[in-house]
């Protein structure tokens, strides 16, 4: 039977015929599975099923002759060198479509709770902020209106075009960049300078690669809006964090809502952490229970077609 090694414990069914199928070891934690011990499980392994966590480097690739598959129970494959995996005729599976809709509410929610101050508001009750003499005024908390407002959206991907439907909802108007030519429904497509300019919200929703790593860098986040929201749900890499760390203490942008960072777990030291006007959470865009069931099935079908000589259902590097 062929070895495979699945680097955390996954939700779901379809483990089980994995289970089924290969001779499977399953790391159980507890927390992130380090390299070291990634290395070692892999050495004699013939596919693994990893998380965006698990970075498989060419360095690593290079280390592991045996290995015949790769499947990440992830859309990102930015954590695999997709080139040195090719080189060497491994698919990587991925996980596309199916953590969409979940995304895409994240991304709304970090857009609403940080125009509204959601977050802030909520920590000055619980901190007994809330007396007479710092009560409800004219300019008690205002916020940013959403409704009517311009978004532009950074990635007219599946997770994109998600968001825009939202946003049709709000009476927004969509401004769209994306670095290949797509059309999608009520989205106005503009040049990434001129979406900057004239969006009240920024998402970004474009996958991370050589191209857009450090896209929204200091120079950009200049041609924003001084009352612009920005929010990332895609990859941390894409933005410059202590432009943006910068940009908001300044107040030369209103208020930021962040899921994802160029290093997770997010350093205590980052920028970010200290700012008020920034709603944080950790990497949880596609975190609700049957979202990730369907990518943990799907991650595990990707491995069992690969286990059986077939093209992987979803594969990265077709
Ligand atoms: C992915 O699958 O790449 C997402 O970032 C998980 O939320």
């Amino acid at each position: 039977m062929h070895k495979v090694f699945v680097t955390h414990q996954l939700p779901g069914e379809r483990i089980h015929a994995l289970c089924q199928q290969s001779d499977m070891n399953v790391w159980l934690g507890p927390g992130l599975l380090p390299g070291a011990a990634l290395r070692k499980e892999l050495s004699d392994a013939d596919g693994v099923v990893c998380l965006l966590t698990d970075r498989i480097d060419r360095a690593l690739l290079e280390m592991l002759p045996k290995l015949r598959f790769i499947s990440s129970m992830s859309v990102g494959v930015d954590h695999i060198d997709l080139t040195a995996a090719t080189e060497r005729g491994i698919p990587v599976g991925h996980t596309p479509g199916v953590l969409v809709e979940t995304t895409a509410d994240t991304t709304f929610a970090l857009l609403m709770a940080a125009s509204r101050r959601v977050v802030e508001a909520d920590r000055f009750i619980r901190q007994g902020h809330w007396t007479p003499d710092n009560a409800w005024s004219p300019d008690f908390f205002v916020g940013k209106d959403i409704a009517g407002a311009t978004l532009g959206i950074v990635g007219l991907g599946a997770i994109g075009t998600a968001v825009a439907q939202r946003a049709s909802g709000f009476g927004m108007q969509v401004l769209g960049w994306n670095r290949s030519p797509r059309d999608v429904p009520d989205v106005t497509r503009v040049s990434l300078e001129d979406l900057l300019a004239r969006s009240d919200f920024v998402v970004i929703t474009v996958a991370l690669s050589d191209d857009t790593r450090n896209l929204i860098n200091a120079d950009r986040i200049a041609l924003m809006k001084s009352d612009a929201v920005l929010v990332n749900t895609a990859r941390g890499g894409i933005v410059d964090e202590e432009a943006l760390a910068s940009a908001l203490a300044g107040r030369r942008l209103l208020a930021a809502g962040i899921d994802v960072f160029s290093r997770e777990p997010a350093a205590q030291d980052n920028p970010l952490l200290t700012l008020p006007n920034v709603v944080l959470t950790p990497h949880i865009g596609s975190a609700t229970a049957a979202t990730r069931r369907r990518m943990a099935d799907m991650a595990v079908d990707n491995a069992l077609a690969a286990l059986s000589g077939e093209r992987m259902p979803h594969c990265a590097n077709a």
